[in-house]
């Protein structure tokens, strides 16, 4: 016994000294004229012609590797040469020929740090000539780097000295300076508020609960002007009517929380609000989930990761809108104090819910935060954002979210907002026959609908809406497609996505600034 509690003594002690083994990468913009001729150099070509001007040497070095390796055919693609002309390190990205737009600037910064992080610890990227798409910005390139560049190795304590941990990235480019300067007052802060929300993400659940999420936020935002934060626990939430909400909570031992996170760069004006689903471990409940891939249920606090990292992407670059997050936090247990299927509970509305399915958990906990927003807050618009269902994958696959609204303005808003994020969402249907489908035989509403008449994502949607007053501007994002990256690509390494932070921004900016 004394042995076992000395072994999980040490083994707390382990786990809190566990040093993030990987250190990252730091970029900056530079002017062409400060590349020394010795650093390692990445060089975007077309067909394999390099875009910027190059000494001699490395164009001769370059125009025969190109041609033995028959590069250049394929956008994409990369040739790593080492100890070429002086230079540690040549790498060849090809760009192919079409126009970049923000989004294929970020994968190329993406696909640069991918290459070199863990091979060598700098390099030089030449910008100059590349072709940009209209409005494209070549800080899109910066973000890219950092976002591909993220890990989350926290927990790794076998290092190995041979391997280079960290990584700087000089991107040259003539317009360095306003490029840097774009980047430290609008892209580092997006950046930073997305590694923000992947560690919260990546922590595993016996980190990241109600109370200890709430604790991270607040440090987070340490020192951030004109933000405020406040939390209400079970009791302030009892008082306030959320038994709906605190219903999901019941069963684990961690109590729920519901986070409320205030941003003021507008004066008087009426805040956009974002409301997110913060389960932070899903079993199902007593309506227990299969155990294969049950681990990654604690993904299942994404949306509220996304609006957390959203409001610290918008305080952190002082954009000028009101904004309010409302992270709805609860941990859903199977246990002898879990609530069942077929309870019946009321909401903070007045509403009465049917929980046939304690599975479906994602819409209880935002029924009472989506109307906790519009009667704390009378929103000038209110986004929910939730791994709600898994109807939304088989509808969309893993490459859109899903949106729903009733307002076809605010659609088409973010339809725009996804396409120059990167962040693709996908409109599905809102209709009546899906809110016939939730009338409950002996409450107002049940939380699910029975059988195979299909739509799982939409009549999720209808549930959350059925608590969203008609005249609120209201749209529903279901990311649960989106959240959590199986393969990894150039700018999200496989795990955690923080999919959202950049669709809300660019929302944000585009139509609040
Ligand atoms: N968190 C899940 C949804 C989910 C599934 C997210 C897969 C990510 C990947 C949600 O709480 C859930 O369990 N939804 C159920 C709803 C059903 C009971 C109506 C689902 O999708 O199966
Ligand atoms: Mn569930
Ligand atoms: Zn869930």
């Amino acid at each position: 016994m004394r042995n076992v509690n000395v072994r999980a003594f040490f083994g707390l002690v382990l786990l809190s000294m566990a040093a993030q083994v990987w250190s990252g990468v730091d970029v900056r913009f530079v002017s062409p004229a400060d590349v020394a001729p010795d650093v390692s150099l990445v060089v975007p070509t077309v067909n394999g012609a390099p875009l910027a001007e190059l000494d001699e040497d490395t164009r001769a070095v370059m125009v025969k590797a190109v041609s033995a390796a028959a590069f250049g055919k394929e956008a994409g693609t990369t040739l790593p040469l080492y100890g070429q002309s002086g230079r540690p390190m040549l790498l060849l990205v090809e760009l192919g020929e079409e126009p970049l737009n923000g989004a294929a600037l970020e994968t190329l910064g993406g696909t640069v740090s991918n290459a070199l992080l863990g091979n060598i610890t700098s390099a030089t990227v030449l910008l100059n000539g590349i072709t940009l798409a209209d409005g494209a910005t070549l800080s899109r390139v910066a973000l890219g780097s950092k976002l591909g560049g993220y890990r989350f190795d926290k927990y790794q304590t076998e290092t190995d000295d041979a391997v280079p941990t960290d990584l700087t990235l000089e991107l040259a480019d003539t317009n360095a300076e306003s490029l840097q300067q774009q980047w430290l007052i609008n892209g580092q802060p997006l950046a930073d508020a997305v590694y923000f929300s992947r560690d919260l993400i990546s922590e595993p659940a016996n980190i990241i609960y109600p109370e200890s999420f709430v604790a991270r936020v607040k440090a987070a935002f340490k020192g951030i002007d004109n933000v405020r934060i406040r939390v209400l626990d079970e009791k302030a939430m009892a008082k306030q009517g959320m038994e709906v909400l605190l219903g999901v909570g019941m069963g684990s031992a961690r109590p729920p929380r519901l986070l409320v996170i205030e941003y003021k760069g507008a004066g008087d004006a009426k805040p956009l609000v974002f409301a997110g689903k913060g389960i932070t471990f899903d079993t199902g409940g007593v309506s227990l989930k299969n155990p294969t891939g049950l681990w990654r249920m604690k993904y299942d606090m994404s949306g509220a990761a996304a609006v957390t990292g959203t409001l610290l992407a918008l305080a952190g670059r002082e954009a000028n809108v009101n904004a309010v997050a409302i992270a709805a936090l609860a941990e859903n247990m199977a246990s002898d104090r879990a609530q069942r299927p077929g309870d019946v509970r009321t909401s903070m509305s007045g509403k009465t819910v049917e929980v046939i399915n304690t599975d479906a958990e994602g819409r209880l906990v935002l029924a009472d935060a989506v109307w906790y927003a519009q009667t704390a807050f009378d929103p000038e618009v209110l986004v929910d954002i939730a791994t709600l269902t898994g109807s939304v994958r088989v509808a969309l696959g893993t490459h859109y979210a899903g949106m729903f609204s009733r307002q076809d303005v605010l659609a088409t808003q973010f339809l725009a907002a996804g396409k120059a994020s990167g962040e693709a969402v996908w409109r599905l249907p809102l209709n009546p026959a899906f809110v016939n489908a939730i009338t409950s035989d002996i409450a107002d509403v049940k939380n699910v609908v029975e059988g195979g008449s299909g739509g799982g994502a939409s009549i999720g949607a209808e549930f959350i809406g059925s608590f969203v007053k008609p005249e609120t501007p209201w749209v529903h994002f279901d990311i649960a497609g989106r959240a959590w990256e199986f393969e990894g690509n150039a700018v999200t390494p496989k795990g955690a996505a923080g999919f959202g932070i950049r669709l809300l921004n660019q929302f944000v900016a585009d139509n609040y600034e």
